[in-house]
């Protein structure tokens, strides 16, 4: 694994202005190379700065949509139209703003009869993708973008939960975590997080700052900080932090 990099910006603003020149860069690199980008978006509130900034193109390298494919890293087990929908704040926030085609788009499904349903059928919906016959290995994301919890989750891994045992499919369920909102999610598990080319975690606010020092200075165990289990084998990790995220940690 490439070693893991911690950047700390100086407020939200700058962490949003880096997060989606580093996702710029990504695209660009990732069309030239493959001819497409896979881009993993995450849930939260910690995004919507980047993505605004990414929907009006304030980003160089320009991305080019054309050329990009969206999946969903988690989701609340809700309809889109739902206030605690991902898929439906990243289509308010990006999706629609950039005009990305929903030809382009893979939202988790959250109509079927059960969340284990729904991740069955996002983790098919990703081998299609892919062309990943029989199972075969984990789809490799160009990029997965991914927000912190105050209690050290990502995605919906939370704490003690069963889906971070996971390790035989992309995605998987989990019931509520101890963080709102108290409903069933369907995630991509750690083999999907861990395959990715690149991992970005965009981490700003002071009620951040516990979990960053546990995972980045005391060595916390995946089980109790999830975060930390996210170690791509051959990808690169970035962590952004802004400064009150990064209160904690010892003069570096
Ligand atoms: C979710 C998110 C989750 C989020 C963190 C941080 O479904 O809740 O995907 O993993 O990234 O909880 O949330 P904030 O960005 O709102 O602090």
């Amino acid at each position: 694994m490439i070693s893991p990099e911690l950047v700390v910006c100086a407020d939200a603003d700058q962490l949003a202005q880096r997060a989606a020149a580093i996702i710029g860069q990504a695209a660009a690199a990732s069309i030239a190379q493959r001819g497409r980008f896979t881009f993993v978006l995450t849930g939260g509130s910690s995004p919507k700065q980047t993505y605004e900034r990414l929907a009006v193109r304030a980003v160089d390298p320009a991305i080019d949509w054309s050329r990009t494919y969206l999946f969903v890293g988690d989701e609340r087990f809700v309809p889109y139209d739902d206030e605690r929908s991902n898929y439906g704040m990243a289509r308010r926030e990006l999706i629609e703003p950039a005009g990305i085609a929903g030809d382009r788009v893979f939202p988790m499904p959250t109509d079927r009869a059960t969340p284990a349903d729904g991740a069955r059928a996002y983790a098919q919906t990703l081998q299609q993708f892919f062309d990943m016959p029989g199972g075969g290995p984990m789809p490799v994301f160009d990029l997965v973008l991914l927000g912190l919890g105050d209690d050290g989750h990502c995605a919906s891994l939370f704490p003690h939960a069963p889906a971070l045992q996971v390790n035989d499919t992309s995605v998987t369920w989990s019931p509520p975590g101890t963080l709102p909102p108290p409903v069933d999610r369907v995630t991509l598990t750690y083999p999907a997080l861990n395959a990715a080319r690149q991992v970005l975690f965009i981490v700003p606010g002071a009620n951040k700052a516990e979990a960053v020092r546990d995972i980045w200075q005391n060595d916390a165990p995946p089980i109790e900080r999830p975060a930390a289990g996210v170690r791509p084998q051959s990808g690169r990790l970035t962590w952004l932090v802004d400064k009150d995220a990064a209160r904690l940690l010892a003069a570096r």
